[in-house]
């Protein structure tokens, strides 16, 4: 999840550059972020019933929701 929301930073940081060398950096760490994401879910998937890994998942995105419900908006990666 920590992999999957750097993803989505790094990428709200290339949509907003005018630099084309700056864009590509960005894009190509957030694209490697999206990657480790779907990596540590193939690692759980490995060992662990699909159906465990996902709830798992599902309630760390909800306790995730829930306190950043409660944080001000900032510049910050995570
Ligand atoms: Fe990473």
């Amino acid at each position: 999840m920590v992999e999957s929301r750097g993803a989505e930073r790094f990428q709200l940081v290339e949509e907003a550059l005018d630099d084309d060398e700056l864009k590509r950096f960005y894009k190509m760490l957030w694209t490697s972020e999206a990657k480790h994401g779907n990596i540590y879910v193939d690692m759980a998937l490995h060992y662990f019933p699909e159906q465990e890994v996902y709830e798992r998942l599902h309630w760390f995105n909800e306790r995730e929701g829930e306190i950043l419900s409660r944080l001000e908006i900032r510049p910050a990666l995570h």
